[in-house]
């Protein structure tokens, strides 16, 4: 019997996520996809769209500068549903922990269609870290009838949460299948594979410290005492920062006027993710606030200090390639002396596995959502 399945992408981070399931989906002759961008981020998710190869069947184009949780919530809902209405689809797929998620869940709620949740139960125990995404993904995860949990940790917190078993897959992450994808793309393609040839000749045989930050939970003093800490490790000459700074202004504002200008700091605008894949590459060891960055660096085999008090991904800290500095400068910076000081313990870091996939997810989220 044919399926009607109705995919939700809103930022950049679900359509990385959900590229390699919608393109798998498609090919399946017994399913018919249609993808709804909310555009709740505009530029970010258009520059993944296009290199997927997507183009989103219908568009809602709700994003306004510096929007509220709260203004944001209200249009996705009333224009998920509104959309809803019209196509009736027989099941609907979200993926994460954003508002796009939360109200695509919570709209088909009200009407009574099933969700399944791509990458569900992650946890990190506190409501407030990450903001608003713990409890973004535990109203999903109390909508959803299908969950798509990535590790063995996060099918037992839904498990703790009594979601019966069955409905339960543990799939592996799908950013490792984009990941993949998109680095066998990179290392093929002389474009790519020059593509940070100018950084590396203004930065000699510096060692690249790739910093990416936009958590609103670092917001204000958080964000200021980052960038404390990377100006003290800049005080170093062998080490570049490479930043590729996020649109938000909560952290533009304050990265662009205190970073520019520095001959060792280069700020960058966001990267297609083909670029970013090749600037991870690139990169000595990264510092991050990201949820995918985390994921994406052990594949890569590079440490990653976590910029966040606490982690939904704690599987990364406990195969030893990720460790979790805060927003704390002293913390920051003496873990990053350490990387960059100690080769037993950069080794240790860069050896470990990866925890979060094999570049199978997709299949096996594709294969349970025809079976369901
Ligand atoms: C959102 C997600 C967060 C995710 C992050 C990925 C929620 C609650 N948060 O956070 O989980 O980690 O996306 O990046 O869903 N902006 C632009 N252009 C863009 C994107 C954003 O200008 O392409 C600016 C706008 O001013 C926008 C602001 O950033 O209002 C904030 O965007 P929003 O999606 O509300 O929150 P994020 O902090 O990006
Ligand atoms: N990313 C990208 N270009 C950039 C910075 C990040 O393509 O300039 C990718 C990164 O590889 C990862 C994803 O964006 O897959 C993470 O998105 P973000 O950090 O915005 O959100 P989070 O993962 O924290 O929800």
């Amino acid at each position: 019997m044919q399926k009607h399945f109705f995919v939700l992408v809103g930022t950049r981070p679900e359509a990385i996520k959900l590229f390699p399931v919608i393109n798998r989906l498609k090919a399946e002759t017994n399913a018919t996809v249609t993808v709804c961008a909310t555009a709740q981020h505009r530029q970010l998710l258009d520059q993944v769209l296009k290199l997927a190869n997507i183009v989103p069947d219908v568009d809602l184009n709700v994003m306004t500068a510096n929007q509220t949780l709260d203004r944001l919530s209200a249009r996705l809902l009333e224009g998920i549903g509104a959309v809803l209405d019209n196509v009736r689809p027989s099941r609907v797929i979200v993926q994460g922990d954003t508002t796009t998620a939360m109200t695509g869940a919570l709209a088909c709620y009200y009407r009574r269609i099933p969700v399944s949740h791509v990458e569900a139960g992650l946890r990190s125990g506190n409501i407030y870290a990450p903001w608003p995404e713990e409890v973004n993904r535990k109203i999903i995860g109390t909508i959803a009838d299908q969950h798509f949990a990535p590790t063995k940790r996060a099918a037992q917190s839904l498990r703790r949460e009594n979601v019966p078993k069955d409905r339960i897959h543990v799939t592996g992450n799908t950013v490792v299948d984009a990941l993949l994808a998109v680095k066998s793309i990179v290392d093929s393609d002389p474009r790519l594979v020059s593509r940070w040839d100018g950084i590396r000749a203004n930065q000699g045989n510096r060692r690249i410290i790739l910093v990416t930050c936009h958590r609103r939970e670092n917001f204000g003093a958080g964000v200021l005492n980052i960038v404390e800490a990377l100006q003290e490790i800049l005080r170093r000459q062998d080490v570049a920062i490479v930043l590729p700074i996020h649109p938000n202004p909560n952290v533009f504002d304050v990265l662009s006027s205190r970073l520019s200008n520095h001959p060792r700091v280069e700020l960058i605008s966001p990267q297609e993710y083909s670029d970013f894949v090749s600037l991870l590459s690139l990169a000595y060891l990264v510092l991050t606030d990201s949820g995918g960055v985390q994921e994406e660096a052990p594949t890569l085999g590079k440490p990653v200090l976590v910029m966040r008090e606490t982690t939904e991904r704690p599987e990364g800290v406990e195969a030893g390639t990720a460790r979790l500095v805060g927003a704390n400068p002293s913390k920051i910076i003496e873990e990053t002396v350490r990387l960059l000081d100690d080769d037993d313990h950069y080794l240790a870091m860069s050896r470990a596995h990866n925890p979060f996939g094999d570049g199978r997810a997709s299949e096996r989220i594709v294969r349970a959502l025809l079976d369901a």
